[in-house]
């Protein structure tokens, strides 16, 4: 099918489609996709314009983008304690970045919606036994059970509910005053408290409630000054499961044009990114900002062919190329990457992906990743970008503000055997809270250097 030819948001259903489930029951897939299809939209064509627009200016270099949460939602987890943790350390890590390096920070949550997943085999062999692979819960379920791992179209409604109400809690705490910048010191959780990092970002908490007590003195009135008492937060998933995404399709009444209604920002995955694929077929038409992973077999020829089809129009805070090539090959590979995205004119948001080029199983059988290698990736990055004189626009992490023990090393040294204490990610080891403001502080470190703080002066 000609990439030129007519896009509609079922378009993606003459491309071939990978990483999509086999449902059993077709009837009961109509039906779901049906009732999304009446159900109200999660996000407003507004609200998108206005992350294109943060993301525009990131891409400008004079903000900097935050992309982080888990790397698979779970339908088990529904309760305040894991979005408000989750939220609080991306808020903490967004501060360090303001105050630390002066940097706007565009906080977008891999949030409300992240429940599907690309999977490397389609079958998992386990004893002797062969079942389909857990593909995250809007597919199916990820215990060994045939019953399980059958793909069921009713996770889809699940999906929704489960994005709604996260959603709901997220809007709540942006807007309804437990962002308030007054609440500094409220966001730390205990256990990071007791953390080097947690003893680093009270002490950045006591000088900004300093500085606010100083404005305040000085006759400022912060009550009135909406940026310090609410923040904008958005979402994103990676687009993976078409039927639904489609169905979440809505055609925006004032510009006639369709967009996603199930996320601010959908992204294409590192293994569906082919450029006459489905998922590209899908993200072309909608208006949304589209996030593009690039794992170390994308070529500069791969990366422009995307840009050309996704972003046909050079629209400004469209596209965020988002590399995750692993520490030990960023220095060799980005550099040209960079090189000939500029050569064409182009001007994406680019961040670093520290996590999926870095994982490893540990000696006793976990999957996991080290956090050194994680900090060489993003440093790697960074100096790709100070080489090349582009601007290292932001940051795509897999994290969670709760005292898990996932990803190996950090200030507490986590080893192998500390791995099994608290190991519960559905899918990939995140970051839990201190390792994650680890990360933020080091962030800082390189943007309030002279090289990047002249690029973002930059016009
Ligand atoms: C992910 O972000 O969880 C993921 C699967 O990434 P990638 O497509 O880069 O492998
Ligand atoms: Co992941």
């Amino acid at each position: 099918m000609a990439a030129t030819s007519s896009w509609s948001p079922s378009s993606w259903r003459l491309h071939k489609a990978l990483q999509l489930p086999n449902y059993p029951d077709a009837q009961a897939l109509i039906e779901a996709e049906a009732r999304l299809a009446a159900l109200p939209p999660l996000i407003f064509p507004g609200e998108i314009t206005q992350l294109k627009k943060r993301l525009a200016a990131v891409s400008r270099g004079e903000a900097f983008l935050l992309q982080g949460g888990d790397c698979a939602e779970s339908f088990d987890e529904l309760g305040q304690v894991p979005v408000e943790s989750t939220f609080r350390v991306i808020l903490q890590m967004a501060v360090v970045l303001t105050y630390a390096a002066a940097c706007p920070v565009i906080k977008l949550g891999r949030i409300a919606g992240q429940f599907a997943k690309p999977r490397s085999s389609d079958t998992e062999t386990l004893q002797g036994a062969t079942l389909p692979s857990y593909r995250g819960d809007i597919i199916n379920g990820a215990d060994f059970t045939p019953a399980a791992r059958t793909p069921d179209p009713q996770r889809l409604l699940t999906a929704y509910s489960h994005s709604a109400a996260t959603l709901n809690l997220l809007r709540a705490m942006a807007q309804g005053g437990f962002a308030d910048l007054h609440r500094v010191h409220g966001w730390t959780a205990d256990f990071v408290r007791r953390s080097p990092q947690g003893e680093r970002f009270e002490e950045l908490a006591d000088r900004i409630a300093q500085s606010l007590a100083f404005m305040e003195a000085c006759g400022f009135d912060a009550a009135a000054a909406p940026q310090l008492q609410a923040v904008e937060f958005y979402t994103s998933h990676e687009a993976l499961h078409l039927h639904y995404e489609e169905a979440l399709t809505r055609i925006d009444e004032a510009t006639g044009r369709a967009y996603g209604a199930s996320a601010h920002m959908l992204w294409l995955g590192e293994r569906t990114r082919g450029i006459e694929g489905a998922h590209v077929e899908y993200l072309r038409g909608i208006d949304n900002a589209v996030g593009v992973k690039l794992g170390p077999t994308a070529k500069a020829e791969d990366v422009l062919a995307l840009l050309d089809r996704l972003d046909p129009d050079h629209e400004p805070g469209r596209i965020a190329l988002i590399a995750r090539r692993g520490s030990d090959k960023v220095a060799a590979a980005l550099p040209a990457l960079l090189r000939a995205v500029k050569s064409a004119g182009r001007t994406p948001v680019w961040c670093c992906d520290p996590m999926h080029g870095n994982t490893v199983t540990s000696s006793n059988g976990y999957k996991t990743r080290d956090f050194a290698r994680i900090l060489d990736e993003v440093r790697g990055f960074f100096a790709a970008h100070a080489q090349e004189g582009t601007y290292p626009g932001g940051l795509h992490f897999e994290m969670t503000g709760q005292d898990v023990t996932e990803c190996r090393g950090g200030a507490q040294q986590l080893g192998d055997e500390a791995l099994a204490a608290r190991y519960h990610t559905a899918c990939d080891p995140r970051l839990h809270g201190s390792q994650s403001l680890e990360l933020a502080f080091l962030v800082a470190d390189v943007l309030r250097a002279p090289a990047a703080a002249r690029v973002r002066r930059a016009p």
